[in-house]
């Protein structure tokens, strides 16, 4: 695809490591005092919910300013069935390239390709300031719950968008998200010392320690 001088096309295999670094100087100090994103994408890539034909970066002018992939889950629904789904992320622009629309071209794309996949709904955790332009909503809504969360406990991060209208229809039950995102912080850590050194930072706004 390609608009304004933007392509989205697949990642390829010899720019993992040019990706990993664009995740990493996104995400740096954004949630947390640096970031795991980076090992995350790392790990994810050769999990086998990974959705290759939804491994999606973005160019401008040749240089990589994004990129986004799904993994397949499922939703527990209430009446016993497991429900399949997609989870979304990480999904980032480059730093200096935030807040110019680009984000919001990546993610439309991606969710009309895994449309066009076939798959029926996409939940993950995020703002819903940016990804309400793209149609989500609150799960809560489409009578989703996120696994672990107490009863009354904030879920307004827990986003969903059925890309089959109607797919979550009489559908009640948790989500699950894919054991694949949890990393170990130590892991993280020596996976970091292949990057360029940078600083962490406490920052307000960062939800985790
Ligand atoms: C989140 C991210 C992918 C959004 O991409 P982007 O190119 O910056 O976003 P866009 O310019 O397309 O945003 C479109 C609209 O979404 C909303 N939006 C985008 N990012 C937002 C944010 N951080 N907070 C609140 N609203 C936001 C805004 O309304 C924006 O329009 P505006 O700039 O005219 O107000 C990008 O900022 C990023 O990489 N952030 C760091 C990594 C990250 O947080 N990834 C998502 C994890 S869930």
């Amino acid at each position: 695809m390609n608009t304004n001088d933007v392509i989205i096309r697949y990642e390829e295999k010899g720019e993992y490591r040019e990706v990993e670094n664009l995740v990493r100087e996104s995400f740096w100090n954004v949630y947390r005092p640096g970031c795991s994103e980076h090992y995350v994408i790392h790990v994810l890539r050769d999990d086998p919910a990974f959705v290759k034909e939804l491994d999606f970066v973005m160019e401008l002018d040749g240089v990589l300013i994004g990129q986004n992939m799904f993994m397949k889950t499922v939703i527990n629904a209430d009446d016993g069935r497991d429900i399949d789904v997609l989870t979304m992320g990480p999904i980032c622009i480059a730093p200096e390239l935030k807040r110019k629309g680009y984000g919001k071209i990546l993610l439309d794309y991606s969710l009309e390709k895994a449309a066009e996949l076939g798959f029926g709904a996409v939940l993950f955790e995020g703002n819903i300031d940016f990804y309400g332009k793209s149609g989500f909503d609150y799960a809560r809504k489409f009578g989703i719950r996120y696994h672990d969360l107490p009863e009354g406990a904030d879920d307004s991060f827990f986003l969903c968008t059925e890309l089959i209208p109607g797919y979550l229809d009489e559908i009640t039950g948790v989500y699950q998200t894919p054991q694949g995102y949890y990393v170990k912080d130590a892991d993280v850590e020596e996976f970091d010392k292949e990057f360029p050194a940078k600083e962490k930072l406490k920052l307000p706004g960062q939800i985790f320690d």
